[in-house]
Parts: structure tokens; sequence; C-alpha cells
């Protein structure tokens, strides 16, 4: 049992998940959203990472964001290898990763200030200890108006699942054997007792859903989400005022669709919202409507509220970016009071003056059927689509070329990985300034180009036979060759209508 972890799950690795709430013109989009002053993306930041797990977000963000210095630290020595390997393979040089743990790093000398620090899938799953270690770091390294993103489980949502956690825990504890045949076997046990008709999964229906979805995780998340010996939802409202000792106020949600209202929130439950004027209240209100389980929250030190002119302007320099192709937005959007049909009349202009690659609003704004919108419109337009994944803030495009060389080279050190896995599932974008998902099919097709390999089907097929895999479609394994090639063909042809115009807008392909 190593003694470093302090109970943290470390037998076995975390995921290689990129997080897009971790990235600086994200971050600054909500700042933008909520009215309020934050320093541009494109300026010389600092950016820490506290719990970067493998450090793939925070490789690919080093990589889009060359402008910016970013450090990073986790204190399991594996995560850090690789997240270390990564940026070698990459020549990414604006990034350091320590393994240090929170408290060391605390005392490290020679750390500058930040402009950000982030930290996700941390804050519930360490101990009160290490929140105040957490606690006092900010306090001792951000800079004034510097932003925080941090993200935990939150109550109401996750009350009537923490027996079911518990049981997990207790039953995984009491048995010996490899982890991920230690979740199996409590998943298995858990379902005996539903099975019982247990009165707990009677009395919380919820429960046996979040049981299904947990069979069909991966064990690696488990591990982490479940198993620490720390674990612990919170009010928001707590989590504010632990921050308050760095003198954080909140700003937002970096959910940017839980700025819009109408899209969240029933009428009945506005009006009643509109009754609350405490902000700390207010938001723990919003997640007992919402019935709120995982929080993304962005604080800042010292906000400053955007004069009407500058908020303006602001706006109208801000570029933005679809990240779906105009073809394929989706026009319902699923916010947390149901789905919503975005007006074609109010989007349709919108998405047409995008459909081409990234604008300002500067740029589209002078379009009559834009300008007939107004801006509030407009502007609630651009955070529901940002809010639903469609759309991206961008950095400004004097930097795309010089930013490009460095996604390049990041881009391609991901690609030779996509060789022998399917583990990395995004590309850096040096127009975003973040990740694009790029599944393994995209990624051999682009390396083979990348490589002047003379068919990219044929390059791409041939990859995964020298390892003895295959495609599995509808769940059968497709061993006969030409049957493989027709897939990689019929993926080929799919990826180049539907995902390479747009990659390319991105900077990527
Ligand atoms: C649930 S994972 C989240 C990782 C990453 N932020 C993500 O979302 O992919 C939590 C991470 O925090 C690290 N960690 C836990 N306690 C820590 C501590 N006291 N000091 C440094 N890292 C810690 C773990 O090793 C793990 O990689």
């Amino acid at each position: 049992m190593a003694t470093w972890t302090s109970g943290y799950v470390a037998e076995i690795s975390y995921t290689q998940g990129f997080y897009r709430e971790l990235a600086p013109t994200l971050l600054r989009f909500v700042a933008l959203s909520k009215a309020m002053r934050a320093r541009g993306a494109d300026e010389p930041l600092s950016y820490c990472e506290l719990g970067c797990g493998q450090g793939f977000s925070v490789n690919v963000l080093a990589a889009a964001n060359p402008h910016i210095t970013f450090h990073a630290t986790d204190f399991n020595p594996t995560h850090v290898a690789g997240a270390r390997a990564l940026a070698a393979a990459a020549g990414t040089e604006n990034l350091t990763v320590y393994d240090d743990a929170f408290a060391e790093l605390l005392v490290r000398d020679s750390l500058p200030s930040f402009d950000i620090i982030a930290l996700h899938g941390i804050w519930s799953w360490i101990s009160d200890e290490n929140r105040r270690v957490i606690a006092a770091f900010i306090k001792a390294h951000l800079k004034v108006g510097g932003l925080v993103y941090i993200s935990y489980n939150a109550l109401p949502g996750w009350a009537s699942g923490m027996p079911l956690r518990r049981l997990l825990v207790d039953h995984a504890g009491a048995a010996t054997g490899p982890i991920d045949k230690r979740i199996d076997a409590a998943l298995a046990f858990s379902e005996r007792i539903r099975g019982a008709n247990s009165a707990y999964f009677r009395a919380n229906p919820g429960v046996g859903d979040r049981l299904d979805r947990m069979k069909n995780a991966s064990r690696n998340y488990l591990a982490h989400e479940h198993l620490n010996k720390d674990w612990q939802p919170f009010y928001h409202a707590d989590v504010a005022a632990d921050l308050d000792e760095a003198k954080l106020t909140f700003v937002g949600s970096t959910s940017v669709l839980d700025h819009v209202d109408n899209i969240s929130l029933s009428q009945p439950q506005r009006d009643l919202l509109a009754d609350v004027s405490h902000p700390a209240l207010r938001e723990t209100v919003r997640d007992f409507l919402i019935n709120q389980q995982f929080r993304r929250d962005m604080f800042q030190k010292g906000p400053v509220a955007l004069s009407p002119l500058d908020l303006q302007d602001d706006w109208a320099d801000q570029r933005f970016a679809l990240t779906v192709r105009r073809a394929d937005v989706n026009m319902q959007v699923d916010g947390t009071a149901g789905r919503m049909g975005l007006l074609p009349e109010v989007y349709g202009p919108i998405l047409d003056a995008f459909a081409d690659g990234p604008r300002t609003v500067r740029q589209i704004a002078n379009d009559p059927a834009i300008a007939g919108l107004g801006w509030s419109r407009l502007r609630q337009a651009i955070t529901v689509l940002i809010g639903s994944d469609q759309m991206h803030p961008c950095l400004p495009e004097a930097g795309d070329a010089v930013r490009a060389v460095r996604t390049r080279a990041f881009n391609r050190a991901v690609m030779l990985k996509a060789r022998t896995s399917a583990e990395l599932t995004h590309l850096a974008s040096p127009v975003i300034g973040s990740g694009v998902p790029v599944d393994r099919f995209g990624q051999l097709f682009l390396l083979a180009e990348a490589e002047n390999a003379p068919d990219p089907v044929r390059f791409a097929a041939a990859t995964l036979e020298a390892l003895g895999q295959r495609v599995v479609k509808e769940g059968r394994r497709l061993e006969d060759p030409e049957e493989h090639i027709a897939e990689f063909r019929a993926q080929f042809e799919t990826f180049n209508t539907r995902r390479r115009p747009l990659l390319a807008q991105l900077g990527i392909a």
C-alpha cells in the first residue's frame, strides 16, 4: 500500500478525459457572459491545474495556447509520467508537470502567481485538510482578477445516491484482489440487494438508474469517482464559504446553458428564483429546482463589472466558431427544464453567418438578418450554442498561424498514439485554444496524410490489422479483409464530408 496516496485510489489510472471547461477561452467567455471583466485569453497568462490526472486536458490546452505558461500537479507519478511524456513527444515547452501533493505544491519555491487556477474532479474527492490546503494555495497564488474553475459533486442531487456509493465502498473494501474485480463484485452485490425488493431502492427510484449507469461505466472511472476514502458532495453555499477565505466570489457556471434561464428553468421556477436575492442561497435554490448532481463553478478574485459600453465592445471583438458542421447543428437543445427547439428565424441567420468559419460578432453584426435580432437575442443565441457544445469562443485570428505550429506537433503526437489505442479522443485547435473531438478513424486518416501515405484508407486499416485489431460493427468483429477495408472506406467518406471541412476551419486538418 503506497503511503503518499492519503487513501486516494492509486492502483488504477484515471481516464484520459478532455474537459472543455478548463479552456481559458471558455472561462473568459463565462466572465463575459456574466458581464465581468477578465484578462484576454490571448494575453500571456499563467495557469495552474491542481490534480491534472493523466494530464491530457492540460497538454491539449498548453499546445493550443503557447502564449500561456501552464503548471500542473498530480501526486500519482504514473499520471505525471504519462503527462510529461506526451508534452515531450509534442515538444510542448510551456507546460511543467509536478508530482507534488497539494500540500507540497503550496510550499514549493519559485511558483509564479496565476491568472487561472483550475481543479476538475478534485474538491469532492479529497480530505478536509486538502481542501484547506487548496484554499490556502489559491489565496497565496491567485492574482487579483484571477479566475478559479472548480467542479464538485453537488447536493441535493447526490442525496439519494450516497448510500449506494457507501455500499460499493464497503463491499469493495471487504474484498481482496484487483480493484476492477472488486468493483464488479460490489456492483453485482448491489444488484442482488435491488433484486431482493430492497425498500431503499423502492423509496429512491433514481438509485436503480444510477446503479445501471455505474454498471456501464469504465472501472477506472468508477474507482476514482467512488472508491476513495474521501468522497463528499457539497452544497454550493459551503464551497463558496470555503473559497471566500481565499477572497473568491462566485461568477457563474461554466455550463453556460445555465446562464439562460428560459432554457434551464420553467416559468414558475424563474418566478420563485426572482424572489431570492442572496447570491449563494440563489444557487442552492436553483440546485434544489433542478436536483443538481455536479457543479462546474467559476469564481473570481475581485470581480469588476464591465460597463455597458465595454461589455458591448468585448462581445463585438470576440470571435466564435461552430464546432459542428452547420448542417449538423442540433436545433433541439436539452436544458435542465427539458428539451427546447431553437427558433429557425433567430438561429438560422446566426448559424449561416458562422457556416464558413470563425467570425467575430462585429463581422456578422451588420448582416441585416442578424442586426434585426438585436444584441440581447444574438448574445443569448451564442450562449445557447456554446452551452450545447456546438460553438466555442475563439482566440484572435492574428495568432492562428503561430499557434498552429504547436498544435500540429501536438496533434501528430496524439495521432501516433492512435496507431495503438483509441484512448486520446481530442486534437488541439489553434483557433478555439481548446480540444476538438476526433475519433481514432479520423486521427488515423489525418496521420496517413501527414505521413504522405498514398492511401489513407489502406493505411488506417493496415494499422489496426498489424496489431490483430479489427473494427467491431454492430457487435460483430469484421474479420473479412474486404469487409474491413470497406468499413474504413465508408468511414473515410463520412470523415471527408462531415468532419474534415469543420476541422479545417478549426485549424486542425
Ligand atoms: C478524479 S481524478 C481527476 C483528474 C483530472 N482532473 C480529470 O478530471 O481528469 C483526481 C486526481 O487528483 C489526484 N489527487 C488526489 N489527491 C491529491 C493530492 N492530495 N495531491 C495531488 N493530487 C491529488 C489523483 O491522483 C487523481 O489523478
